[in-house]
């Protein structure tokens, strides 16, 4: 059976994954480092060099690639995977695709400090203080990105893990291979 974790950046699909994938005896695959092989470059450094057009083009081909693979893997994707119609068409097609849905505020909490290697989540470098008002609209601008992909993750989840209370990651891994098992998977 092929899994797919997915999730906004910071819910932990990496870490749960690759727990996950220990616990059903599958292997574990990450997108964004299938992406690094096939392009010898970082998502970050794509985002850079190319943009982001030239990125999703690369998730999308090496995610068509893993749907079409016949083994069972574990694949933790990156959280704007959902952003491309024909990837929610593999992702319903081709998996079982487990949505982490993690509390906006506690995605912002883990993400702090993160925007080097996460392009897409913005946030003052701290290095200058910030006025209040340009503050609070980078928040925004992370927020309105969370909250439009709300309803792409459901629209190809299969599962959802509701993350309400903070909990560690083994945890979370566990609720999941309960969710998977109870399903029948
Ligand atoms: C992205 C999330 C990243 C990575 C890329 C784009 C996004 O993965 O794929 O920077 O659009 O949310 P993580 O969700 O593992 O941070």
């Amino acid at each position: 059976m092929r899994i797919a974790l997915i999730g906004f950046m910071g819910s932990g699909k990496t870490t749960i994954g690759r727990r996950l994938s220990e616990m059903l005896e599958y292997s574990f695959i990450d997108l964004d480092e299938e992406i690094e092989k096939a392009a010898h470059a970082s998502p970050a450094e794509l985002f850079k060099l190319y943009g982001e057009g030239t990125f999703r083009s690369i998730e999308s081909k090496v995610l068509e690639q893993l749907g079409a693979a016949d083994a069972d893997f574990v694949l933790a994707c990156g959280g704007g995977v959902v952003e491309q119609a024909r990837n929610r068409e593999v992702l319903r097609k081709h998996f079982l695709t487990v949505w982490l849905d993690v509390p906006f505020d506690e995605v912002a909490r883990r993400l702090s400090g993160e925007s080097g290697r996460r392009p897409l989540w913005t946030e003052s470098d701290g290095k200058a203080a910030q006025p209040i008002s340009s503050h609070s609209s980078l928040e925004n601008k992370n927020e309105v990105l969370y909250n439009r992909r709300q309803a792409l993750y459901a629209e190809c989840a299969d599962l959802v893990y509701r993350c309400e209370e903070p909990e560690g990651h083994d945890a979370s891994a566990l609720h999941v291979y309960e969710l998977i098992e109870q399903r029948g998977g």
